[in-house]
């Protein structure tokens, strides 16, 4: 019989990808430097071992963690994220999610798909969670994992780590962190910070494509995954297949569990070989010294940042409250069109609000945040004040 769907038009017609500054929330732009690497020729499902130990190795020193099973999913930062809740939660755990954004609301969605029972802490706008508030709840919860956004894109805010993994650890409970939009600009100590659980994702301050997410497993987090009563959901997220594939797991052989990115492990193997390059203390301080500089110059055009206290202020993603009077999406389509410049609105709670931009990685420097400064100047000036 003959085939009744003809071969589409639209793609008979190369696909153009424009150039554009990649200053909002993430993705950010990769350097060719980054991007020759996925271009490199196709390895086996099974990449070899020395290229996945590098990225290993990568990760414990970007995490600063000596955890044995540290690995990268194959996804982005979302996958990391249900990797993490999936296998730790079995159905009817308790877990606390701390909201600060949309990625507490989101690991509070994702516990309730596999049926945990789930409370929330709410962090007011802007805000963050005190050890107190943290500590009422997780006595009268006990919870068997805490979510934690250390790096809230939604709202801006860099939450504090310290002391929180303690009294985790004190509730027998496991610290999950997010560090999706943090890691590689804003200091974490896995180890010292009693964080089991860390993921993030490789297209923020990585600066490589979006496709795959580096997570990490204390000792304790694995022996809790690891003692399960029930399989985890999740064939694909489950840790033990993982670990083995990432070799992990002490065994002699990897078996087949599934066909990762190859090509995008080559561009965040090199994507942490330029982290190393820089040093994360170096990468860390030019992203808070831009962020200042950033912050400055936003004050200077009396523009509000939504996170009042300096010290939460992520140093990669800055929240500008919505210009009054102004629809928020003029200003960035004008911005997109006039100076072929990505920022963006805001994110689940935040939508409406905010501005968001994000200097991450290669993105993060002075001249940038001056053509992010010039670009809100002169959208200012053109786009249309209403009478709201
Ligand atoms: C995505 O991570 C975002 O914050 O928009």
């Amino acid at each position: 019989s003959a085939i009744s769907v003809p071969p589409p038009k639209c793609l008979q017609k190369p696909l153009v990808v424009p150039h554009r500054h990649m200053f909002g929330p993430g993705p950010s732009n990769v350097p060719p430097r980054i991007l020759e690497l996925s271009l490199g020729c196709m390895l086996s499902v099974l990449m070899p071992f020395s290229i996945m130990s590098d990225i290993k190795s990568g990760i414990q020193y970007m995490f600063q963690t000596q955890n044995k099973v540290t690995l990268a999913v194959s996804g982005t930062g979302h996958t990391a994220m249900e990797c993490a809740i999936f296998n730790t939660v079995e159905p009817g755990d308790s877990v606390l999610a701390a909201v600060n954004g949309i990625w507490g609301e989101r690991a509070a969605d994702m516990a309730e798909r596999i049926g945990a029972r789930v409370n929330t802490i709410v962090a007011p706008p802007g805000g963050c969670l005190t050890i107190e508030d943290i500590e009422k709840a997780l006595s009268k919860h006990r919870p068997v994992l805490l979510f934690l956004a250390h790096g809230e894109s939604s709202t801006g805010v860099l939450h504090p780590l310290d002391g929180i993994g303690k009294l985790c650890h004190k509730y027998n409970c496991l610290f999950l962190v997010d560090c999706v939009a943090s890691i590689g600009g804003a200091p974490v100590y896995m180890d010292q910070q009693g964080i089991d659980i860390l993921y993030t994702g490789s297209q923020k301050v990585l600066n490589a494509p979006p496709g795959t997410a580096p997570i990490s497993f204390s000792e304790r987090a694995c022996q809790k995954i690891f003692s399960r009563r029930t399989k985890p959901v999740s064939f694909f997220l489950d840790l033990s297949c993982l670990a083995n594939y990432w070799g992990c797991d002490g065994k002699p052989s990897r078996g087949y569990h599934h066909t990762g990115p190859v090509t995008a492990f080559y561009s965040l193997r090199e994507s942490l070989a330029v982290l190393v390059e820089e040093g994360l203390e170096n990468s860390w301080d030019r992203h808070q010294k831009v962020a200042e500089y950033f912050h400055a110059g936003l004050e200077s055009m009396a523009l509000k940042l939504f996170v009042k206290e300096k010290h939460l202020r992520l140093p990669t993603v800055t929240t500008i409250v919505a210009p009054h009077g102004y629809d928020w999406k003029e200003i960035t389509s004008y911005i997109m069109k006039t100076h072929n410049l990505e920022i963006s609105g805001g994110l689940g709670p935040s939508v409406g609000l905010v501005l968001r931009v994000g200097l991450m990685g290669c993105n993060s420097s002075r001249a940038n945040a001056d053509m992010v400064l010039a670009a809100l100047r002169d959208a200012l000036k053109h786009c249309h004040r209403s009478k709201v």
